[in-house]
């Protein structure tokens, strides 16, 4: 099989993004832009890689590490400028080469596996992937002659009227034989509007030298959209949703809102678990079956085992066991892990802490740093006291315990399985077994005195 490289243009700035962050690194559901290119080349396994960066090069190459290599652009001098700055990677291939840039993350693999077959099928020197933009304004244009036939591509500042009437548009996706890429990227130059070396030259270049240029016409606009400024990034943003929610309902997952719904590459959710509204799904975050995500609920790198329930909810790096259920208006922070079956119910924290099957906390509740057995009751607005202005401090609470109303936990302390608290104490103290722990000061009836207040 022809050896297949492929490099990523990557060093621009993006100027039009007015961002600090460099435009590649915007992230499109979750992902940044060129690591969503590099994963779909690598679906389309091209092993040898080369990303070029420039602008924040380093920050880039932390993004990507070791799945590709990477070529320095020092200065932005143009596309064709930033192609050349790998010629010392691949100028021994004999293979093909794709080009992509790093700001077009909806491309797939499907298609560059296309591109790649069409060009060796016409025994090609340069194929462009080309698409018709509705508003193809601010891309280069495919010109054609009278029989159709590929000819160069004109840079929408350097085209005339005619020229920006066209509607086939250059993707900046292309597969060259690479060493006709690289012999006529030697002969381009920078006299043009924008005073850049463009690669987009190297076609008219070839054609002129007799070589086979062909244009392979990708018929969704969408999949091939460039992203250069935040209007285009909600754009691709939306473009990629629909994407990952209809392959999640294809794959047996209830949508109640599929257009209100945020969910990033890469989480996963079984079948027959209904998604309401407004809910924003992030990360790692893998979903079980059967289970009822309530809308508005922002679920953040945690795992949800089957039949669960988040109700409007909150949830980081936490895990929720089978059957568990939280909310409404809760919030389960890092290292919250919730047993079988446990209810957590409205405007509770939990933060590191182990909940152990069966129990209940239903209402106002802090829980930090503690680990909780099985069958337990936490009263409303008990709070686990476990800071102390310099450390944290730990929490046991047994099995069967029961935590009364309105208590504190002062940490660090031990609440044995089956020990009663009674509702208003502040605990210091362990308690033994079938121990009753009361800590509140007595009540006093004043017989008569309310005759004496002024109401
Ligand atoms: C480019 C194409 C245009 C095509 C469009 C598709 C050229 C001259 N024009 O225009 O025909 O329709 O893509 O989206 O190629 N980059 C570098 N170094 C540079 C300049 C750019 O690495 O010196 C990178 C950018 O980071 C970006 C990519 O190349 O990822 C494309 O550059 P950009 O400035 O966005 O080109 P367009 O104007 O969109
Ligand atoms: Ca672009």
């Amino acid at each position: 099989m022809t050896e297949r490289n492929a490099i990523i243009l990557a060093a621009g700035k993006g100027t039009r993004m007015k961002s600090k962050l460099y435009k590649v690194l915007h992230q499109v559901c979750g992902k940044s832009m060129v690591e969503h290119v590099l994963e779909q080349l690598q679906q389309a396994k091209i092993e040898n890689i080369v990303t070029v960066v420039g602008f924040g090069a380093e920050t880039v190459k932390e993004a990507l590490g070791d799945r590709t290599h990477f070529a320095l652009q020092k200065q932005q001098l143009g596309t064709g400028h930033a192609v050349m700055q790998t010629e010392d990677l691949l100028h021994d291939s004999t293979g093909e080469t794709i080009i992509v840039s790093g700001d077009t993350p909806l491309l797939t693999a499907a298609t560059f596996r296309k591109l790649c077959e069409y060009h060796e099928q016409r025994h090609s020197a340069a194929t462009i992937l080309t698409s018709n933009a509705p508003d193809p304004t601010g891309y280069g244009r495919i010109v054609r002659n009278d029989v159709g036939i590929v000819e160069r591509i004109v840079e929408q500042k350097d085209a005339t009227k005619e020229e920006r009437a066209i509607h086939e548009i250059n993707t900046g996706v292309y597969c060259f034989d690479n060493q006709k890429l690289f012999a006529a990227l030697k002969l381009i130059n920078n006299n043009n509007a924008q005073g850049e070396y463009y690669l987009t030259d190297v076609i008219g270049i070839l054609k002129h030298e007799g070589e086979i240029v062909t244009a392979y016409r990708d018929d969704d606009f969408n999949e091939t959209m460039g992203v250069n400024d935040r209007i285009a990034l909600a754009r691709a943003n939306e473009l990629m949703r629909q994407r990952i929610n209809t392959k999640l309902m294809s794959e047996g997952v209830s949508m109640i809102d599929p257009d209100h719904t945020y969910i990033d590459a890469g989480v996963k959710v079984g079948r027959d678990t209904v998604i309401e509204g407004g809910v924003v799904i992030k990360g790692q975050t893998v979903i079980g079956s059967d289970c009822l995500i309530g809308a508005h609920s922002r679920i953040t790198d945690s795992v949800i085992h089957d039949d669960v329930k988040v109700i409007s909810s909150t949830l980081e790096e936490a895990e929720m066991h089978t059957g568990s259920n939280i909310g409404p208006n809760s919030h389960l922070r890092p290292q919250a892990e919730i047993g079988k079956n446990v209810h957590i119910g409205n405007f509770c924290e939990i933060k590191k802490a182990y909940i152990g099957d069966g129990t209940k906390v239903g209402h106002l509740t802090y829980i930090g740093d503690a680990t909780l057995g099985t069958n337990i009751n936490v009263g409303c607005g008990v709070v686990f006291v476990n800071y102390d202005g310099a450390k944290k401090h730990h929490t046991n609470v047994g099995d069967h315990a029961f935590i009364g109303s309105n208590s504190n936990l002062v940490a660090p302390v031990n609440i044995a399985a089956d020990s009663f608290i009674a509702a208003g104490s502040t605990i210091t103290d362990d308690t033994d077994r079938f121990d009753m722990a009361i800590a509140r000061s007595r009540q006093t009836n004043k017989k008569d005195y309310a005759k004496k207040l002024p109401w």
